[in-house]
């Protein structure tokens, strides 16, 4: 049963976990969304792991096939309580730096020292980020593209802070599955925006546009561009 409007209970019903997580995705401003986070990181992990969500997972995956070294300096965008990292760490990436909305999320992840820099910052909406060009060799991103949370306008600043030659990995739900509720996500318009900036000469696919089954009855799509 849900508690309220962020909550849930132990005992809930995949319904219930479903809700949960679209209960974050509204059409509303980056600020709101990332308060919403914040006051629910005690239920958060519980409510992704009983929706069965794969975002994490499907992300690592694919990041690992890529066969980067481990040393590499990797920035996870929506970090949230560290999901990616907890991933990752036990393969040997370590070097890994966190930037999330939520200052409540980011000290979860702080307290099980997933991170070696936890960045407070919204990322898109016209922020910069207080960090150097040509900063990282790998991005890693789950959950983080969905009406209310990070829209393509990030994609500047998100490639502004990456290595020429560096990796950009997101999975995200299926775009079209937010059609209904934004215009940004309608009649293929967040794919044209991702190939605007491949026209633009700014990056290019890596490896093609993967779908994966995402969470309980959602598809999703693993993205993964080279910044040029
Ligand atoms: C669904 S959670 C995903 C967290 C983590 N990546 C995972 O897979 O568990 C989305 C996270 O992105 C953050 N977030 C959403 N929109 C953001 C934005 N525009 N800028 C910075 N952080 C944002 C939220 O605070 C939240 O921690």
């Amino acid at each position: 049963m849900m508690t309220s409007e962020h909550g849930i209970e132990a005992d809930s019903s995949i319904n219930d976990a479903v809700e949960f997580i679209n209960s974050f995705v509204r059409e509303e401003d980056a600020k709101k969304t990332v308060e919403a986070y914040s006051q629910s990181v005690d239920v958060y992990e519980k409510g992704m792991g009983n929706a069965n969500h794969k975002g994490a997972l499907l992300t690592i995956e694919s990041f690992l096939k890529l066969g980067v070294d481990v040393n590499t300096r990797i920035v996870d965008i929506g970090a949230g309580t560290g999901a990616l990292a907890k991933l990752l760490r036990p393969a040997g990436y370590c070097n890994i730096d966190a930037i999330d909305g939520s200052e409540r999320m980011l000290e979860r992840a702080k307290e099980q020292n997933l991170y070696q820099n936890y960045i407070l910052s919204i990322v898109g909406q016209g922020h910069i980020l207080p960090i150097e060009n040509d900063t990282y060799d790998a991005m890693i991103m789950s959950a983080v593209f969905c009406p209310g949370h990070m829209g393509t306008d990030a994609f500047p600043e998100l490639i502004r802070i990456m290595k020429p030659g560096g990796i950009i990995i997101w999975a995200m739900r299926a775009p079209h599955l937010y059609a209904d509720m934004s215009e940004k996500y309608r009649d293929g318009r967040f794919e044209a925006d991702v190939e605007e900036m491949v026209q633009k000469g700014k990056w290019k696919h890596y490896n093609p546009p993967r779908t994966i089954p995402y969470f309980h009855g959602h598809e999703g799509v693993v993205f993964t561009m080279e910044v040029l």
